[in-house]
C-alpha cells in the first residue's frame, strides 16, 4: 500500500457528504428522519475531523457548512440579475374581485391562479450553478443587495446541491427566509434568562427582548458570526422560479419540480379558476394562521400561465400578474379586569393592564400594553370595560378599542394617581411628554433596585455574585438603600437572612472587595448619572482625569470636550449639586472605589509601532482577534477597522477578505502574515 494513498479518506468525505445530506433532508423536508440526532452528530463530527486533515479536499457542497463558523466582515452589495420587485397590496376581499376581473379582461379567458400563504419573513434570491448553491442575496433596495451566502449555507432546509437530470446550468429561486414562532420563543427565552441573571429588572427586560420573528429572522441573516446563524434556526420557502431557462409553462408545475429537487414548498398552495374558490382559500389560510409554526400575513394570488404573466408584464413597482391580499393584525375581545402600574429603573410609571385570559395567534394572553395616561383618557378605559387587543408587530399585545356598548353600568372612571404608587412621591411630566415619572430618584425602592442593579452589571463594577434577586432582599431586609450601603454589608449580617452560605457570602464579598479594583471610568458609568453611558463615561474619565475635577467643572468645561453636548452637562451638573450624591460619593471614596484614572493607563505606548496604523485583518492562530490587537496596541500602533492610504501596515491573518487585500496591495502597504509578525516583532 501506498503510505501517501489517502483516497479511503477522499471517499469516505464523500460518502459522508451525500449520506449526511440525505439525512438532512429526510430530517428538514421529510419530516421523517432515519437516525438519531446522536448518529447524525457522529457522521457530522467525523467529516469534521476528516475535513480538518484534508482541507484541500473538503466539497463547495460540504454539509459541514451548516454548522457555520465562517465569519463574513462586511456583506459585499451585490447586484440583482434580475429585479426583485414587491407585490402590490391590498386589504380589501373586494380588491380581489377587481383582480380577477382586471386580469380576466386583459387575457380575455378567464386566467387560472395560484393562492399561496404570503409568508412574513425576509426574501431571498438562490443562485445555483450545474446545481451548486453559488449565491444568496437579500433584497436590499430591488436592485441590488447583500451577499448572505455563508449564513443561507446553514439553513438546513435549503438545498446546497441539487440532485436531478433536468437542472438548469442556471438557477435562480426566490423565496422566503424566515425564524419558525418556536425558535424565536427559544430565543427570547435564554435572552430573558441572561437579562435576569445580569441583574436587569423584570419590568426593563421586556423592550431587550426580541420584537418579533420577522426582525428577528432579517437581524440573524446579517449577523457575522455563521455558527451563530445556525443556532438560532432560521427556516426558508421557495416561491419563485425567476431565471429562463428550463422553466415549465406553468408557475405550479415549477413550484412542483423545485419541490421535487429538494426545496421547502409552501403548505396550502390551490389553484383556483373562480372568485369563490379565492376567497374560500383566502378564509382556509386565514382560518390556519395562528396554528402554523411560522409567521404569514396574507395570502399571494398569481397568475398560473407564465406567457399569460409575460402577456400582463409589470408596473414600476409590481407584476401586474400578481396581489397580495393581507390579513389584519389578530385581534380579540376580553374583559379589562384592572389597570396595574409599574415603576420602571427611570421612575417612569407605565400602566399594563390585566385581561380576562384570551387566546390571540395561538398563546394566551393575559396582560396587553398601555402607553400611557392620554391613552387611558382617550379610550376612557376602565376595569370592567371590554376590549380588543391585537398582536402586531411587538411581543405585548396593544389594547387598540374599547367596546362602551358592554360596559358594565356600574363603572368607574380610572384616575391616573398623582404620586407614585412605590413611595407615595409626586409624579412629574417632561414638557411634551405623555410618560410621568417618580420625582423621587434617591429612595424611591424600584428605582433604587434598579441602581444597584445597574452598578453591579458586567459593564459596571461586574459584581457577580450580586444579582436582582439578592439586592432586592439586601434593600428589604437590610435596609440597603445607597449603592455605598453595600460597602458596609458585614458578612455575618447577610449570612444571618436565609438561603445564605458561606460560600456565597463570602463570594459577594469578595465580589465587593474586587470591584475596588475596578477602573475609573466603569466606576463613572456604574453610578448611573443620566446620559452617562459606557462611552460617555470613557472619553469624560480621560479628558477630566479624575471625580474631583469633574465636580469642580462648569458647563462650559464640560461642553468643551467632544461629544459631550447641552444635555449632558446638565444632567452632570444637577448630579454633582445634589447634597445627597455628595455624601454618596464621599462614603464610596472612603470605601476604596477608584475616583481618579491610573495614570499608567493614560499614557501612549511606546514601541517599535509607535505613530503607525495598523489594519487586524482574518483570523490567527495563536490569538484571538481582541488579543492580537491589544499586542499590537502594547507595541505603539494605533488599530483601524479598515485599509486606507494612512495605514502603515496589515496584519493578515487566515481568510482575510480578499476585497481589503486587494485594496492595500493597490495602496503599496506592506502585508504581514502572523509567522511574519511574530518573527519581527516578538521575538
Ligand atoms: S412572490 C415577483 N410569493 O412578500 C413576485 N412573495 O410584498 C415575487 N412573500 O417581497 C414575490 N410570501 O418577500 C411571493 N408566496 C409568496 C410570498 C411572497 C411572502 C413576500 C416577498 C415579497 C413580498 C411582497
Amino acid at each position: 500500500m501506498n503510505l501517501f494513498d489517502f483516497s479511503a479518506e477522499r471517499e469516505e468525505m464523500n460518502r459522508l457528504c451525500e449520506e449526511i445530506e440525505a439525512h438532512n433532508r429526510r430530517y428538514y423536508l421529510e419530516d421523517a428522519p432515519l437516525i438519531s440526532d446522536r448518529e447524525f452528530d457522529a457522521l457530522l463530527n467525523r467529516l469534521l475531523e476528516l475535513e480538518r486533515l484534508y482541507p484541500e479536499w473538503k466539497r463547495a457542497d460540504s454539509p459541514s457548512q451548516r454548522v457555520g463558523g465562517g465569519l463574513t466582515e462586511r456583506f459585499q452589495t451585490v447586484p440583482h440579475k434580475r429585479p426583485m420587485l414587491s407585490l402590490d397590496n391590498t386589504y380589501d376581499e373586494a380588491d380581489l374581485s377587481a383582480f380577477f376581473s382586471r386580469t380576466e379582461k386583459a387575457l380575455g379567458l378567464i386566467p387560472e391562479l395560484v393562492c399561496e400563504p404570503k409568508i412574513d419573513g425576509v426574501a431571498i434570491s438562490l443562485t445555483y450553478q450545474n446545481g451548486l448553491l453559488v449565491q444568496a442575496l437579500t433584497r436590499g433596495n430591488g436592485t441590488e443587495g447583500d451577499d448572505v451566502t455563508l449564513n443561507v449555507k446553514t439553513i438546513r432546509s435549503i438545498p446546497l446541491r441539487l440532485l436531478a437530470s433536468d437542472i438548469p446550468e442556471e438557477l435562480e429561486v426566490r423565496g422566503e427566509i424566515y425564524l419558525p414562532k418556536g425558535a424565536f420563543e427559544r430565543l427570547n427565552r435564554t435572552l430573558e434568562q441572561q437579562l435576569l441573571e445580569k441583574g436587569i429588572p423584570p419590568q426593563d427586560i421586556q423592550e431587550q427582548l426580541y420584537k418579533n420573528p420577522r426582525n428577528t429572522a432579517s437581524g440573524t441573516l446579517k449577523l457575522q458570526d455563521s455558527a451563530e446563524v445556525a443556532r438560532r434556526g432560521l427556516d426558508a420557502f421557495v416561491y419563485f422560479w425567476a431565471s429562463d431557462n428550463g422553466r415549465s409553462p406553468s408557475h405550479s408545475e415549477n413550484l412542483n419540480r423545485l419541490g421535487s429537487w429538494g426545496f421547502p414548498i409552501p403548505p396550502f398552495i390551490k389553484i383556483a379558476i373562480c372568485l369563490e374558490d379565492v376567497i374560500s382559500h383566502a378564509h382556509t389560510i386565514e382560518s390556519q394562521r395562528s396554528k402554523l409554526p411560522f409567521d404569514i400575513d396574507g395570502m399571494v394570488l398569481k397568475v398560473n400561465g407564465l406567457s399569460q404573466q409575460d402577456e400582463l408584464g409589470f408596473t414600476a413597482k409590481s407584476p401586474r400578474w400578481a396581489i397580495a391580499y393581507k390579513f389584519e393584525a389578530e385581534q380579540a375581545f376580553t374583559r379589562l379586569l384592572s389597570i396595574e402600574l409599574q415603576v420602571g429603573r427611570t421612575g417612569a410609571v407605565t400602566p399594563v393592564a390585566n385581561l380576562a385570559p384570551v387566546l390571540l395567534a395561538g398563546t394566551t394572553v393575559k396582560r396587553a400594553s398601555i402607553h400611557n395616561a392620554d391613552f387611558i383618557r382617550e379610550l376612557d378605559l376602565r376595569p370592567g370595560d371590554l376590549v380588543r387587543v391585537e398582536k402586531g408587530g411587538d411581543i405585548i399585545p396593544k389594547i387598540t378599542a374599547n367596546d362602551l356598548s358592554q360596559r358594565p353600568t356600574n363603572s368607574q372612571p380610572f384616575h391616573f394617581p398623582e404620586t407614585c404608587p412605590e413611595c407615595h412621591s409626586e409624579l412629574r411630566q417632561n414638557p411634551g411628554e405623555a410618560i410621568r415619572y417618580c420625582s423621587n430618584q434617591s429612595s424611591c425602592p424600584p428605582q433604587l433596585l434598579g441602581k444597584l442593579c445597574h452598578f453591579v452589571g458586567r459593564k459596571a463594577m461586574d459584581i457577580q455574585a450580586l444579582g436582582e434577586k439578592t439586592l432586592d432582599l439586601f434593600m428589604k431586609e437590610l435596609g440597603v438603600c445607597q449603592i455605598s450601603d453595600l460597602y458596609q454589608l458585614q458578612p455575618n449580617v447577610i449570612l444571618a437572612l436565609e438561603g445564605f452560605q458561606e460560600k456565597s457570602v463570602s463570594n459577594i464579598i469578595q465580589g465587593l472587595e474586587q470591584s475596588k479594583q475596578v477602573p475609573f471610568d466603569r466606576v463613572l458609568f456604574a453610578l448611573g448619572i443620566r446620559h452617562v453611558g459606557e462611552t460617555v463615561a470613557k472619553t469624560l474619565a480621560r479628558h477630566f482625569g479624575s471625580i474631583d475635577n469633574m465636580a469642580q467643572a462648569s458647563e462650559q468645561d464640560f461642553i468643551e470636550v467632544e461629544e459631550i453636548g447641552a444635555v449632558i452637562a446638565q444632567s452632570l451638573l444637577a448630579f454633582f449639586a445634589d447634597p445627597v450624591q455628595q455624601q454618596e460619593l464621599i462614603k464610596l471614596k472612603e470605601a476604596g472605589l477608584q475616583f481618579s484614572l491610573d495614570p499608567s493607563s493614560m499614557k501612549v505606548h511606546q514601541g517599535p509601532l509607535s505613530g503607525m496604523q495598523v489594519v487586524v485583518s482574518g483570523s490567527f492562530s495563536r490569538w484571538s482577534r481582541d488579543e492580537i490587537t491589544r499586542i499590537v496596541e502594547e507595541l505603539g500602533a494605533k488599530s483601524t477597522g479598515s485599509v486606507s492610504s494612512k495605514t502603515n501596515l496589515v496584519l493578515a491573518g487566515e481568510a482575510m477578505g480578499p476585497a481589503k487585500r486587494a485594496k492595500a496591495e493597490a495602496l503599496g502597504i506592506p502585508i504581514l502574515s502572523e509567522q511574519e509578525f511574530i518573527q519581527q516583532f516578538l521575538s
